[in-house]
């Protein structure tokens, strides 16, 4: 359909290492309490906007009996999720038209996703494909805590790099990413008014600081590198000629603080989101 998000906004490898983590098993009894699922019967869950297919992967582990639907209308992301995720039947398509008929899902589930559609045709879609009774869940990030490693803070070359590629071109706003972002005491009126009941909102804690002991070093590990390939994805983006110039001092940056990992040498940089989850029960009749 497009390749526009994974093209101009975040690529594949971007959303789907960062996000692999923010869905890691560790994180799993957060996700579990505030989704509120019956895992006793075979749900039918359909994922909205599901990008290269973390989040889908997850609720695969997460809800084995479940049968899984996925969406997103970007083509690179679906191609990715179909070579990469099993166990989930993954659809190109758009929010604001679910190829899908009415009533067939127990769940609907989006992550960073209600951000960009327009609200009324977002929810009034997931209303019409729910069951009576289904539980729409909406996930949206919120502000975290960031701290940089000192050896990962941005050099002269990098910002001499930014400054000569910048076109004075607003992406977000060209694209209409954000354009219906909410607070947190917005969202759960708008699911609200848009027909669902038993609205509830609850925040998981998603804590990615390699240091904290609680990790293994794989994890720790896969949360630098996680950084270091979003970082690496936005300098070839740009096809300058500077590129792999650039490339190679992110690279030696990461190397620099994979070493001081294995060390031992803690620098305590964290990057702690926030996902807030707004959850609603489809009734009919409203
Ligand atoms: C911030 S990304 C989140 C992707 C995924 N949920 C995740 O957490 O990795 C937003 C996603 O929404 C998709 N998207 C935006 N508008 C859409 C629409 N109208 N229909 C389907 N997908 C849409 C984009 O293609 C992109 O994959």
């Amino acid at each position: 359909m497009n390749n526009i998000w994974s093209e101009n906004i975040q690529g594949v490898k971007t959303l789907y290492l960062s996000r692999k983590l923010r869905f890691d098993d560790f994180f799993y009894k957060q996700y579990e309490a505030l989704f509120s699922l019956k895992p006793d019967k075979k749900l039918k869950i359909l994922e909205i906007g599901c990008g290269p297919g973390a989040l889908a992967d997850a609720l695969h582990r997460w809800y084995p009996d479940a049968e899984i639907a996925a969406i997103d209308r970007d083509s690179n992301f679906i191609e990715y999720a179909k070579e990469n995720v099993p166990g989930v039947e993954f659809v190109e398509g758009d929010a604001a038209a679910l190829p899908f008929e009415a009533d067939t899902f127990d769940v609907t589930i989006s992550n960073t996703v209600c951000e960009h559609v327009e609200p009324e045709i977002f929810y009034s879609e997931q209303k019409r494909v729910l069951k009576d009774n289904g539980v729409c869940l909406v996930l949206s990030a919120r502000k975290g805590v960031v701290q940089t490693a000192d050896c990962l803070k941005m050099t002269e070359d990098e910002k001499r790099f930014w400054e000569s590629i910048s076109d004075g071109e607003n992406i977000l706003e060209k694209y209409a990413v954000g354009k219906y972002y909410m607070t947190e005491k917005e969202l759960p009126v708008v699911m609200e008014n848009s027909g669902f009941a038993d609205v509830s909102t609850g925040y998981a804690v998603i804590d990615l600081t390699p240091d904290n002991p609680k990790y293994s070093s794989g994890m720790a590990e896969d949360m630098i590198n996680a950084e270091r390939a979003s970082k690496l994805e936005a300098v070839q983006s740009t096809k300058s000629k500077e590129t792999s110039r650039i490339v190679d001092i992110i690279n030696e940056k990461y190397d620099a603080r994979i070493e001081l990992y294995r060390k031992g040498n803690k620098q305590w940089d964290t990057d702690t989101s926030i996902t807030m989850v707004i959850r609603g029960i489809n009734r009919k009749g409203n």
